[in-house]
């Protein structure tokens, strides 16, 4: 059922428009009672966080828990404690100190993006989306909650999280990945002009906190009132996603993979 002042004809981006003010002050509301301290973060409302921290803890989140993430981002920091000196320390260094957190490409990434802020930028980073995505290993997401985050700038910021709190919301029956412009389109309706920093960090600790992929807390959740997918007790049933292909299964000790002259995949570790 939907809320009687909206008229049922209603498209999911037009909704959001139309209750966007209600939905933003009750997760920003939300997140002042309940954000996370985490040692990237400025605390609720007070201005915008340390570009650096901000990139270096984007890019390990980026495949990574943020319980996992915590320990290695504060080593950075107390090892390197700007972007010069994470520029001019050796890439078998990065390497180490990036040991365990996985994705591997990820690090030769930062160690270059590191460099290009340094070196090419005056140890500046680029405010904006365009400019952020021409670093390595900053894709839409990340620009996004970089220029959010740090620069307060009223960017898109859209991860697995945040695109289940508003499928839930506005119980979108399009499949995932489909749905990701329609989730990109209401996240653009809903951002307010205040606190553009501080939203997409509200709707990761709702996700965390309240709206959890599992069990999601509905009989006590700030958002109920709004919530199409809670109202209609459905929650479990989003994001919709597209049936995976299925995976063929491959057994075996060692793998050793040859290109088609014959040569040998070897990586550094
Ligand atoms: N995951 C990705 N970015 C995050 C952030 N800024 N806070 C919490 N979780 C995150």
């Amino acid at each position: 059922s939907i809320p009687c002042s909206m008229p049922f004809f209603m498209s999911a981006v037009q909704q959001a428009i139309h209750k966007s003010g209600d939905i933003a002050q009750a997760l920003l509301a939300h997140y002042d009672a309940h954000a996370r301290t985490l040692p990237w973060r400025t605390p609720p409302g007070q201005g915008f966080a340390n570009p650096y921290h901000v990139w270096l803890s984007e890019v390990m989140l980026q495949q990574t828990t943020v319980a996992a993430v915590t320990a290695y981002f504060q080593r950075f920091v107390a090892r390197w404690p700007t972007v010069a000196d994470l520029a001019a320390a050796k890439d078998d260094e990065v390497m180490g100190e990036w040991a365990g957190l996985g994705y591997y490409a990820r690090a030769r990434n930062l160690h270059k993006a590191a460099g290009k802020v340094a070196f090419e930028l005056g140890g500046i980073f680029p405010a904006d989306v365009a400019g952020l995505r021409d670093l390595p290993g900053i894709g839409p997401y990340t620009a996004g909650a970089i220029s959010a985050i740090a620069f307060g700038q009223k960017s898109t910021v859209v991860d697995g999280n945040i695109e289940r709190v508003l499928a839930r919301q506005y119980a979108i029956s399009t499949p995932l990945p489909a749905a990701k412009s329609e989730i990109s389109a209401i996240y653009a309706a809903i951002c307010p002009d205040q606190r553009p920093s501080d939203f997409p960090q509200a709707l990761m600790d709702f996700a965390n906190a309240v709206c959890t992929v599992k069990a999601p807390g509905c009989a006590s959740c700030p958002l109920a009132a709004s919530c199409m997918a809670g109202r209609a007790g459905t929650a479990d049933n989003f994001p919709v996603k597209a049936a995976k292909k299925p995976k063929p299964s491959r057994r075996g000790i060692a793998f050793v993979a040859f290109d088609a002259d014959g040569r040998c995949l070897l990586i550094k570790r």
